[in-house]
This record gives C-alpha cells, structure tokens and sequence, in this order.
C-alpha cells in the first residue's frame, strides 16, 4: 500500500494537477468560453436563456464574467427530458445515465466518448488522490446501472491501473465472503452501506479491523465528520469523501485527499465552482456558506452552465493539490432541509449527535408528524445489543439534550430495539415525513 500519512509522489500527478493556479484559471477561462459557445450553438434551451439574459458566450471575457449567465437547474432537464438538452447528434452519444429523483421525470445525462475518457481520468485522478495505485484491487459496492455511482467508479478504478471487484449494492452476505476471499485494498461505497456491511462483518462474526480493505471512498450523499470516526475506528481504513453528481458528470467532481482529509478539492480543470446564496443568488466570497454551482469546462454531450446543485457548502483555498479549491464536506441539500417550527434543521447535525452519544447503533430515522397545528420531530434511534434499560433511557436524555442545545429545537427521542430500523442498500432515506399522510 502507499504510504498514506505522505503527499501523492510528483510523478504520479497528472498534467492538470500540474498547474499553478494562474495557468489553471487560463485554461478555465479558454474552456469556458468554448463550452458557452458550444452550448449556446447546439442547444435551444441555452440559447433561449442566453437571449433573454440578454448575454452571448462572446461577453464572457473574464472568468469572473460567468456570474452574468442565466442558471440550469433540474427543472430544465426535466421540462427538455429525455435528450433535448444534448449539444451533440445522438449518434456521437455513448451512453446515457439518469438519477431517479423523488418526484417526476428522471433526468437523463448523456456522454461521448471524450466525455467518458474526461470522466475515467477524474475518477482515476481521485482514487490515486485516496491514496489508490495500480495494482490494488478496488470493490465497488456503489450501484450499477443508471445510477451513475457504479460504472463511473469502475471505469475510473480501471484508468487508475485497479483491478475492479464490480460487486454493486444488495447480497450484502455476500459482499463481505468477497472482501474476505479477493482481499480488496479500497471499497468505493456510500456511507450508509458500509455501516450495512460492517453489520454483517460483525454478524458473521468476522472483525472488520481484520480485513485487507485500507481506504474507503465513500460519497453520493451527506455524511460527517462523526461518521468518518465511527468508520475508521470499527474498520482500521482511511475513510475519504467523493462528490458529484450525474448532471455535471457523476463521482469525481471533487475529491478529498488521504493525506489531509480536510475538504474535497474540486477538479476544478474540468467543473468551474461558484457558491451563491440559494435565495438572492447573489455569489458568496470564499469560505461563505452557501449552495454551490458548477460549470462544466469540457463536456460535448451535456454542457452544464451554471447548475444549481442545491448542496450548501464553502470554498476554500487548496491545501494538498495548491492550485484546485477545495469545498467543505458537504453539510447537506436545501431540499433536505427540514423547518421544524421555524428552526432549520439538517439531517446531518442530527448525525453528528447521535454518533458521539454512548449507547446507541449509529442508525437513525427522522420521523416528522403533525400535533394539531405543529410539526414535530421524532428521532428514532438503534440501541447497542449491549445497552441496558437504564443507558437506554440516558442516551435518549443525552440525543435530545444534545439536539436542544445544538440546533435548537425540541424532539422526542425514541430508542428501539436492534436490527429493526430499515438498512441501506445504496443511497440513505434518512426523513419519513408522515405530515401529509
Ligand atoms: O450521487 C454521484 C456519486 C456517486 C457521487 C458515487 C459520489 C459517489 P446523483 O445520483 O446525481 O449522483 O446525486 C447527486 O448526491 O447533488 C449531493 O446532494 C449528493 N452527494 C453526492 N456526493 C456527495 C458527498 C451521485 N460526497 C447528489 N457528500 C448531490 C454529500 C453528496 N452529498
């Protein structure tokens, strides 16, 4: 295994991790032009909102210029489903994607061949940043099919020189025979599955501290610094986040790497970043929270201008790679965001405290319901085998202590009993919201 704790050797960067930041933005601002030209030519969305904005690609002549183009946002996948936003006659497409999205229409992404080989480089530019090199052997745990998790991992740990265990979610018993028989270095796998294989580790009786996986490349959905730890401390693995998502191209939009694990750099060669505030719109300085937009720099078949992401998160300068940004961990989406009378609440700070309380599994589901004219919250959390009545009833004390000083509001807690709360098996639901009901 490489050594983990060091910086990634010079010669294993590639060119774009080559550049100093004042080449870099030359070359974002090269392909940025390119990409609002290519857009505004080849698709009829772009140059109808391009016209009404009253801009053309041809005003762009400084990066900082992008801010006076219109936004895409889901809505405009849907309203152009399945193809309509593509730059590119179908026959250059090679594939398509889609992310199933919790009401209406899938969107569909599609790319050609250079946008696959782009994508294959960035995911293999990540693994290696997670500490990966040829030769280790990669099991991906990640979805196969539409979902863009399993073949954009696979075919990166391919370009990186992996070999690729492609196992996809589900037969979790099964999973953990594989990791045991093949002996993988590093697992690509949301967080909440691993904490579902971990399970099993521990049903069959195996020690998940024993196994040959050394790094974890975890991601496609919100999860915290607590969970980092609660991982790392059953497993004996690195654990590392990855970011994307399908309409800017998949995973490998950003990468945090094994040697700081402070941030995810974003690859910021090929997906321009800028954080707005999700209600003005008004762009955020570095290090403000705020949702985060991206740009694509060299896609052909889905040029993406200013995506709305509705991930709220923060720039910041870059550490290990110097010339890329970095963004914060992401805390979670505007649309995850629950308002419980008044207070806006996030999945993730509820995370962070049931993870650091004594006692408890670290599975929970966020129940919301209706008191009359109120909402109300009920967390709903797994006791350890191992916890007696009376630490039961202290960790669900110390949850709601916890969540009244930190966030600020009132729930009840609910502590139940082991293995009955539903498993992932790829991304996490983490709120029932039983008000409309
Ligand atoms: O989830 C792509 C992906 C696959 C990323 C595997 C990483 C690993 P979508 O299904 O389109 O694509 O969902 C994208 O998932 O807008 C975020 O809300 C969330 N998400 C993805 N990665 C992270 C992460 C894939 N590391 C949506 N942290 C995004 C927090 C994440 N949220």
């Amino acid at each position: 295994m490489s050594n983990l704790g060091e910086p990634l050797p010079h010669d294993l960067l590639d060119d774009g991790e080559r550049l100093t930041r004042d080449q870099l933005r030359e070359l974002q601002l090269d392909r940025l032009r390119a990409t609002l030209r290519h857009a505004y030519d080849h698709v009829e969305l772009y140059r109808k909102k391009f016209d009404e904005a009253g801009v053309t690609p041809d005003d762009c002549r400084a990066l900082e210029d992008l801010a006076r183009f219109p936004f895409t946002t889901k809505a405009d996948l849907r309203d152009t489903y399945p193809f309509g936003m593509f730059a590119v006659p179908m026959d250059q497409v090679r594939r398509v994607h889609a992310s199933s999205g919790t009401t209406g229409r899938p969107t569909v992404v599609g790319y050609t061949e250079n946008d696959l080989s782009m994508w294959s480089d960035v995911v293999a530019r990540s693994i290696r940043a997670a500490g990966g090199r040829p030769g280790h052997k990669v099991h991906i745990s990640y979805g196969y099919g539409l979902f863009t998790g399993g073949l954009g991992a696979h075919y990166g740990a391919e370009r990186a020189g992996c070999t690729v265990i492609p196992a996809s979610g589900g037969m979790t018993a099964r999973q953990v025979q594989i990791i045991q028989d093949f002996r993988p270095e590093i697992i690509m796998v949301t967080p909440s599955y691993m904490l579902t294989l971990l399970d099993e580790f521990e049903k069959q009786g195996v020690d998940p501290r024993g196994t040959s996986l050394k790094v974890g490349i975890f991601g496609a959905e919100p999860w915290t610094e607590e969970m980092r730890r609660e991982i790392e401390e059953r497993t004996a693995i690195h654990a590392v986040d990855i970011y994307g998502l399908s309409e800017v191209i998949g995973p490998g939009v950003a990468q945090e790497c094994v040697e700081t694990k402070d941030g995810l750099h974003v690859w910021e060669d090929h997906f321009y970043p800028e954080v707005v505030d999700p209600v003005t719109h008004e762009i955020m300085a570095e290090g403000e929270e705020g949702e985060i937009v991206f740009t694509s720099l060299t896609k052909e078949a889905l040029p993406i201008i200013r995506y709305r992401t509705r991930d709220l998160t923060r720039l910041l300068p870059g550490t290990a790679r110097p010339a890329f940004r970095r963004m914060r961990k992401v805390t979670g989406r505007c649309d995850d965001m629950i308002i419980l009378r008044g207070v806006n609440v996030f999945p993730t700070q509820i995370e962070e405290i049931v993870l650091r309380t004594p006692a408890v599994a670290p599975h929970f589901q966020i129940q919301l319901t209706r008191r009359g004219r109120m909402d109300h919250m009920t967390v709903r959390v797994e006791a350890r085998p191992d916890a007696g009545p009376e630490q039961r009833r202290a960790a669900a004390g110390a949850i709601a202590q916890g969540v009244k000083d930190g966030v600020g509001v009132s729930v009840d807690v609910e502590i139940v009993e082991p293995e009955t709360l539903e498993r992932s098996l790829g991304k996490l639901k983490r709120v029932k919201d039983l008000r409309q009901e």
